[in-house]
C-alpha cells in the first residue's frame, strides 16, 4: 500500500469511530425521552461502526500498514428534536459513502486491487445504512414530532 492509501485508511478508522459516538449519543438522547425502541436500533447501529472500525484497521494490519488511530472529534450531544437526531445519522452516512468512494477512487488509481475490493464490501453496506436512516427520517418526518412515539411501533416491524 502507499502511503497516501494508508493515511486515507487510517483516517477512515477514525470516522467509523466517530460514527460510532454519532450513534451511541443518538441512542442515548432516544432514551432519555423513552423511546426504548429508536434508542436499541442506534445502540445497534453504533455496535456496527465499531466493527466497521475494526475491520479497517485488520485490513490495514494484514496488509502491512501501519495502523495510526487519530484524534477522534467530539460528536453532537444535543438534539433539538427527535427529527434533527434521525437527520444527523443519514446526513453522517451521506458523508461515510463520499469517504467510501474517494479512498476507493484512490485505490483504483493506484492499482491497488486489494483495497479496491476490501473497500467494495463498505460500498454495500453504505447502501444499507443510507436506505435504513432515510427511511427512519421519513418515517419521524411523516408522523411529526408530537407522534414520535409512533416510530417505536414502526422499528418494531423492522428486519
Ligand atoms: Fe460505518
Ligand atoms: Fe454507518
Amino acid at each position: 500500500m502507499n502511503q497516501e492509501i494508508v493515511d486515507a485508511l487510517n483516517a477512515q478508522i477514525g470516522h467509523e469511530y466517530e460514527n460510532y459516538m454519532l450513534y451511541e449519543q443518538a441512542s442515548a438522547y432516544c432514551d432519555d425521552r423513552g423511546l426504548d425502541g429508536a434508542a436499541k436500533l442506534f445502540r445497534k447501529q453504533a455496535d456496527g461502526e465499531l466493527e466497521h472500525a475494526r475491520k479497517v484497521t485488520d485490513y490495514v494490519r494484514d496488509a502491512r500498514g501501519k495502523v495510526v488511530i487519530p484524534i477522534i472529534k467530539a460528536q453532537k450531544s444535543e438534539f433539538g428534536s427527535g427529527e434533527e437526531v434521525f437527520l444527523a445519522a443519514f446526513e453522517r452516512e451521506k458523508e461515510t459513502t463520499a469517504k467510501i468512494y474517494k479512498i476507493r477512487d484512490l485505490a483504483w488509481k493506484a492499482g491497488d486491487h486489494a483495497t479496491f475490493e476490501m473497500l467494495t464490501w463498505f460500498v454495500n453496506e453504505q447502501v444499507e445504512e443510507e436506505n435504513l436512516t432515510d427511511k427512519l427520517l421519513s418515517v419521524v418526518r411523516g408522523f411529526g414530532e408530537k407522534h414520535l412515539f409512533l416510530i417505536e411501533a414502526y422499528i418494531s416491524h423492522l428486519k
